[in-house]
This record gives C-alpha cells, sequence and structure tokens, in this order.
C-alpha cells in the first residue's frame, strides 16, 4: 500500500442495501477511493447478533461484496473482504473488551433499539458489537472512517478505547475520525419519516433497495409519506419532504437550498417524480455492472480472497504490537 491516509468502513449483510446506505455509506467510500488507501469489509461476524439462516446469509454476503464492486469500488486497488476470513477482527475484539466499560455500552442507543426489537434474543453479542466494530477499525491503524449519523456513537466510543489503551501502552493504535456527510447522513423511512431508513424494516415501502427496478423506485416515493401543507420548504416538523429534499440534494450534488429554490412553488407530486427519476439515474450504472459482475464468480472469488490475504498481513502487524505490549509471548 501506498503512505495515503487509510480508510476502514462496512456494511452488514442484513436484509439488501438500501438507499440509506448507499448514500450515508458508499457513494462515498467511492469518492474517497482515490485520496485514500481504503479498506471495505462486508463485517458477516456482526450480522449474526441476529438469527440468520445459513443459506440465506451464504447468498446475501456475496450479492453485498458484489454490489461495493457495482457500486464504482477498485476492488484490486483497494482491500475488501469478508470479516470472518480475518481472524484477527475477533481476537482484538476479545482484548478490547476488557477496556470498554459496561457503563460505555449500556450507553449506546443502537443497542437499546435493537434489544427492544429482539425483546427474546438480547444476547451478548448485541452488547459488544460496539467494540468489535472497534477492532475493525483500530486493526488498520484507521484514519478516516466513513459512516452515516447513526454510527458516530460508535466511532466515539471506538476512539474512547483506543485513546484508553495508549494511555495505558502508549502509541498503539492510531485514533480516527469519523467522515459524516451533510445531506445523506440520515436518510428516513419513506413511509415513517421520524425514523431511519432501514434494511430490516418489514415494510417494504419505507426503504428503496439499491437493486429496486425503476417502476418500483417510482411506486415507493408516490406513496412516500409527506404532509399536508403543500409547500416545500426544509424546516422542522416537515420530515417527509425534509428527507425527500435530502436525498435529491445527495444525488444530484447540490445543497438543500439550491434545492428548495429548485421546487419553489411547485406540488409534492413534481417533487417525488424529480427525486424518484434522480434516483433511477443514479442507480442505473450501479445495477448494470451488478448484473454483470453477478456472471462473474472467478473475477469475485479472486477479490475477496486477494483482500482477505492483504487485510490480514495488516491486521497482523497491529495484532502483534497489542500481543507484545500485553505481555504474551512471542508466537
Ligand atoms: P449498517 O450495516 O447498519 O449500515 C452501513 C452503513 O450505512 C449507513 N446507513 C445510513 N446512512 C444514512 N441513512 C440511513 N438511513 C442509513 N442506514 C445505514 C451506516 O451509518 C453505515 O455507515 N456497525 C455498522 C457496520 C460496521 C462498521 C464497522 C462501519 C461494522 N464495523 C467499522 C464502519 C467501520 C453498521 O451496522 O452499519
Amino acid at each position: 500500500m501506498s503512505d495515503k491516509p487509510i480508510i476502514f468502513s462496512g456494511i452488514q449483510p442484513t436484509g439488501c442495501s438500501t438507499l440509506g446506505n448507499y448514500l450515508g455509506a458508499l457513494k462515498n467510500w467511492v469518492d474517497l477511493q482515490n485520496d485514500y488507501n481504503c479498506i471495505f469489509s462486508v463485517v458477516d461476524l456482526h450480522s449474526i447478533t441476529v438469527r440468520q439462516d445459513a443459506t440465506a446469509l451464504r447468498k446475501r454476503c456475496m450479492d453485498f461484496l458484489t454490489q461495493y464492486l457495482a457500486c464504482g469500488i477498485d476492488g484490486e486497488e483497494n482491500i475488501v473482504f469478508f470479516q470472518s476470513h480475518v481472524s484477527a477482527h475477533a481476537e482484538l475484539s476479545w482484548i478490547l473488551n476488557c477496556f470498554a466499560y459496561m457503563g460505555e455500552l449500556n450507553r449506546m442507543t443502537q443497542f437499546k433499539d435493537k434489544s427492544a426489537k429482539h425483546a427474546d434474543n438480547i444476547n451478548a453479542g448485541l452488547y459488544t458489537y460496539p467494540v468489535l466494530m472497534a477492532a475493525d477499525i483500530l486493526l488498520y491503524q484507521t484514519d478516516l472512517v466513513p459512516v452515516g449519523i447513526d454510527q458516530k456513537q460508535h466511532l466515539e466510543l471506538c476512539r474512547d478505547i483506543a485513546i484508553r489503551f495508549n494511555g495505558i501502552y502508549g502509541d498503539v493504535f492510531k485514533i480516527p475520525e469519523g467522515y459524516i456527510p451533510k445531506e445523506a447522513a440520515r436518510i428516513m423511512s419513506l413511509q415513517d419519516p421520524t425514523s431511519k431508513m432501514s434494511k430490516s424494516d418489514p415494510n417494504v415501502n419505507g426503504f428503496i433497495s439499491i437493486l429496486d427496478d425503476p417502476d418500483t423506485i417510482k411506486r415507493k416515493f408516490k406513496r412516500a409519506v409527506t404532509d399536508s401543507e403543500g409547500e416545500i420548504a426544509f424546516r422542522d416538523g416537515k420530515d417527509g419532504i425534509n428527507n425527500l429534499l435530502n436525498i435529491y440534494s445527495a444525488v444530484t450534488g447540490q445543497s438543500v437550498e439550491q434545492s428548495v429554490n429548485e421546487f419553489a412553488g411547485l406540488g409534492y407530486g413534481v417533487l417525488k417524480e424529480r427525486v424518484a427519476e434522480a434516483v433511477i439515474e443514479e442507480l442505473r450504472p450501479m445495477q448494470e455492472r451488478y448484473a454483470d459482475l453477478t456472471k462473474n464468480k472467478d473475477y469475485i472469488n479472486k477479490i475477496y480472497t486477494e483482500g482477505a490475504k492483504r487485510a490480514g498481513y495488516m491486521a497482523a502487524k497491529t495484532l502483534r504490537k497489542v500481543h507484545r505490549k500485553l505481555g504474551y509471548v512471542d508466537r
């Protein structure tokens, strides 16, 4: 790897990738990849905090990795791999568990939300999930972590753990910074614009899958919940319209203010149609590449095998340093 700064990020292979994942994370990964050494993982270890069907998970893991490449991530220049292929993630996670406090983990809002949703399966993995995420990031001496705003709290915990560890053992981990986009930090559900667009939403009309066909995208935006005021403006209380304006701005690359000006005096129907068109055009090239890539299993296999080898090499270096600092005997 060259001496450019390092990016690490990942997506859990659960449900299907949504427009939220795309605008909050994937699109920025693609934009940043030339200026950084990038490591992008399909974080399959994280996904089993919720019960998964093995056959479906295996397929989904492949689909997600293929989507990374279809979005335009160069899998040869960057490292693209499955988290479970590099055992250092689980190893460092255990060690960091011993440096994370229960009081900190108790405060994680994602843990509170997920344990409310899965009250019958509040497993220890769900609780220590943010520590595994910290291990993901710290293993690679990461400089920048491009994520949506829902991951900000986890990222802050990661920094706190790293600072604590460094405070005891010296300069072991790089302290990472977050990269959170302005317009697309939190794309909301189309059916309930007060909650996050989520890939595990049982109501498929709440999210756009990045593989949805144009008619489905149009239909979902047409049904998007707005308000009865009839005025296209960006302000508190107009969650549905704010969300549509955010999506439009993130896709077109213009500011929300410019989008508001563009739609001045027009109706909600026009806004929904134009947002749908913009999203369809944004996703089209990715969907075409995805269709091609799924036919090329050997290439995908080569990317993730090589990716795990390179990631494993980097991760082992950090883990070795951690082991020495802790006082473990050299292997
Ligand atoms: P996950 O799989 O829930 O989401 C993947 C990425 O998509 C972003 N995102 C959104 N952004 C905007 N609006 C939304 N509605 C939306 N929904 C999701 C997330 O912020 C994230 O960037 N814990 C992580 C995965 C992870 C990770 C890591 C990320 C594991 N290890 C290390 C970065 C670095 C998660 O559950 O993301």
